[in-house]
């Protein structure tokens, strides 16, 4: 299974995710009756935000971390009614028991490596003509960030591969190549500036270097965040959204 989150700390952020879910839902079309899936629900603000969008439909939140998904039932336990929680990997054949009308998902592929895998999977829980919709970090995603941890972690960090922040020609081609059509992929720079200090260190620790701290012991996280945090010019994590619109085919 993909690694855990710390769901509640995750929750306690000025997250710029608000933002992207509501962009992303936002290309949605819906009638109000449909079976939506939210590929990397977390902690279910968009899950929710779904369940507003279709009254008369049912939502799916599949997500790989159990903390997360503990959270989203912990805050939406009068509406499980409609709605499905499932722990799983994207990245493995999802059972869901039958196609959905739609897919959203915020911030979650580009912690995924085999989009290839991913888009198939999705595809295969979609209807014909059903709506993908999806963003992630692209390409040239946190770029200082990553040269930040470059220097921080020396040649010990070589070949660690934590994120996969794919550019528009080759999710294009993987989307084709899955079973999608009328394929709309943009890149968007959309910077996140933060208060520096304490406010700066959590978001990097919770949300952007979590998979790093996996690797390293403990006692060395701090540190580890710290001098990331040091290396920046400025407290801004310098996001660059890859926004995906699709149909199944
Ligand atoms: C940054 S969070 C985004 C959560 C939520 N969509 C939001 O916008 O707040 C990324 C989520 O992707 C999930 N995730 C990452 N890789 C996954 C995988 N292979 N399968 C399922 N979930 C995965 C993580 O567990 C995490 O909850």
């Amino acid at each position: 299974m993909p690694r855990e989150w710390d769901a509640k700390t995750y929750d306690s952020l000025p997250l710029p995710h608000q933002e992207w879910g509501k962009r992303t839902l936002g290309r949605l079309n819906l009638r109000g009756t449909e079976t939506v899936l939210d590929a990397g629900c977390g902690t279910g603000r968009d899950t929710a935000a779904l369940l507003d969008l279709v009254p008369g439909g049912r939502v799916i939140g599949v997500d790989g971390s159990s903390r997360m998904l503990d959270q989203l039932r912990a805050k939406l336990s009068d509406r499980l009614d409609r709605l499905d929680v499932v722990h799983a990997d994207l990245t493995r054949p999802l059972a869901l028991g039958s196609q959905v009308d739609a897919v959203s998902s915020v911030a979650t592929f580009h912690w995924i490596t085999d989009h290839a895998a991913l888009f198939a999977n999705l595809a295969r829980s979609l209807r014909t003509g059903g709506q993908f919709v999806a963003e992630c970090g692209g390409e040239g995603n946190v770029a200082r960030i990553n040269a930040a941890v470059e220097e921080v972690l020396g040649a010990s960090g070589e070949g660690e591969k934590v994120w996969y922040f794919a550019g528009v020609e080759d999710t294009t081609a993987r989307l084709e190549a899955a079973g999608f059509t009328d394929i709309e992929v943009t890149l968007q720079p959309d910077p996140a500036r933060l208060e520096p200090g304490e406010q700066l260190w959590s978001y990097l620790a919770t949300v952007v270097l979590g998979s790093h701290l996996d690797r390293l012991p403990e006692s060395d996280h701090e540190d580890f965040v710290r001098a990331v945090a040091a290396r920046l010019p400025e407290p801004v994590v310098d996001y660059v959204r890859l926004n995906i619109t699709a149909r199944r085919a």
